[in-house]
């Protein structure tokens, strides 16, 4: 069949249709281009909420934490996940931009030794120069030269407290806003955990400042036991270590030790400061300390975990002691670890009207004792401690004024108890 000639409608209604397939296959393309496009924005914005979600798990977690070594463990482990840092520090300076401390994950060095000079001079930089501003420097690494380095500041709203660097690998992309963002997002709340930290220990301090001076108080109202409250509180906490008692349970024993005779504050000074040994009648007017120290610890709600031993150091399992005749496992554990330090200490110290017992002797009280006055677990374990430990423990029982330097502040704070409103405010900055 002969094909029509082309005629000139011909001709331009199929450079019509050539230039309508034309603007069809740009338009799909263009839909296409944009199908791409929110493809993109929608994965991103997926990942960006998942980021954030993460990001208000981690802040939950830090406001958690009870010390600084806590939180910039966990800020570094989160900035590298966020990131893929290859290495990571927190400088913290003091109130004249020096080094303070410095906190790293490589855990196979000092975190000192592990950070270059050329790090420390690019913290000093966003120290000095613009707190506000993150250093990002794309492909310069002070350490090996071919991936990136952010830096940037973490701010409360006084002042600086740290400076967190970064090396990131050279596939990374540097200057991600994102990213830098959601990492200074994580630095907010981790000035907020650590303000927490600040506030906890602040009001511990005030605490162990009251149990100190309380302590104080008993020591000086009772010139022949010198020493005696801060010996007990060693004694406990050494036999506790050697029953495998937890690092609370030592935060207690120190608490209680300090605090098992205040009650004796009801106790006349003719009883208490008599250079002579004590009548039925004198000891029975002694005999309530237990219970008014119990009365006055039982008003403070962040030592009540120490009352039991304040209450019951004087019990005995066999049931015959005082104050409530408590026997066997319903005298606290803790109780019956002071008791049997509380027993020894009173043995061989020098008392006005006898010297100490020989600590042989009194070992072999202890001894004589154990299953009648005392836990014979804890006595068991009280004997194998070596002489020599005891005696050092003895010797090194500084004077009550130096217990609170020897604390163990996150123990002390688990003992305390303290119910404290965790500052969670803030959100994403
Ligand atoms: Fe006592």
């Amino acid at each position: 069949m002969d094909r029509p000639e082309p005629t000139a409608d011909n001709l331009v209604c199929s450079a019509q249709n050539e230039s309508l397939d034309q603007q069809v296959e740009a338009l799909v393309k263009q839909v296409n281009s944009l199908e791409t496009q929110r493809d993109d924005v929608v994965r991103a914005n997926i990942n960006y909420l998942r980021e954030l979600a993460q990001l208000n798990r981690v802040a939950d977690m830090l406001t958690q934490h009870r010390s600084y070594k806590q939180v910039m463990g966990d800020l570094l482990e989160e900035v590298k996940t966020l990131t893929h840092a290859k290495r990571i520090w927190l400088i913290e300076p003091n109130s004249k931009s020096e080094i303070r401390d410095i906190y790293s994950l490589d855990e196979s060095q000092p975190a000192y030794e592990s950070l270059p000079l050329e790090v420390q001079d690019l913290a000093q930089r966003v120290l000095e120069v613009n707190p506000d501003q993150p250093l990002v420097m794309p492909h310069y690494d002070p350490t090996k030269g071919d991936e990136h380095f952010v830096a940037m500041s973490m701010c409360s709203d006084h002042y600086v407290m740290g400076v967190l660097c970064y090396c990131l690998p050279e596939n990374t992309n540097a200057v991600d806003s994102q990213q830098i963002r959601l990492v200074q997002s994580l630095l907010h709340h981790t000035t907020l955990a650590c303000e927490n930290v600040r506030l906890l220990e602040t009001l511990s301090n005030m605490i162990v400042d009251v149990v100190v001076a309380m302590a104080l108080a008993i020591e000086s109202r009772d010139p022949y036991t010198g020493g005696h409250v801060e010996r007990v509180t060693a004694y406990s906490m050494m036999l506790a270590r050697h029953a495998g008692l937890d690092r609370s349970d030592l935060a207690t024993l120190r608490i209680g030790g300090l605090l098992h005779d205040i009650g004796k504050i009801a106790v006349p000074d003719a009883i208490l400061r008599k250079p002579l040994p004590l009548t039925k009648d004198e000891f029975d007017q002694m005999k309530p300390h237990p219970v008014v120290g119990h009365q006055i610890i039982a008003h403070i709600p962040q030592l009540a975990k120490a009352a039991p031993i304040v209450r019951w150091h004087h019990e005995r399992i066999d049931g015959k002691g005082y104050p409530d005749g408590l026997g066997g496992d319903d005298i606290p554990l803790l109780s019956r670890v002071a008791a049997i330090a509380d027993t020894y200490d009173a043995m061989t110290s020098d008392r006005p009207y006898r010297r100490g017992l020989d600590m042989n002797v009194a070992r072999e009280e202890i001894h004589r004792c154990a299953g009648t006055q005392f836990d014979p677990e804890l006595a068991e374990v009280f004997l194998s401690i070596p002489d020599d430990e005891l005696l050092q423990t003895v010797a090194s029982a500084s004077r009550v004024r130096d217990a609170k330097r020897r604390m163990d502040s996150v123990a002390l704070l688990d003992t305390l108890d303290l119910d404290f409103p965790v500052n969670t405010a803030g959100g994403i900055r």
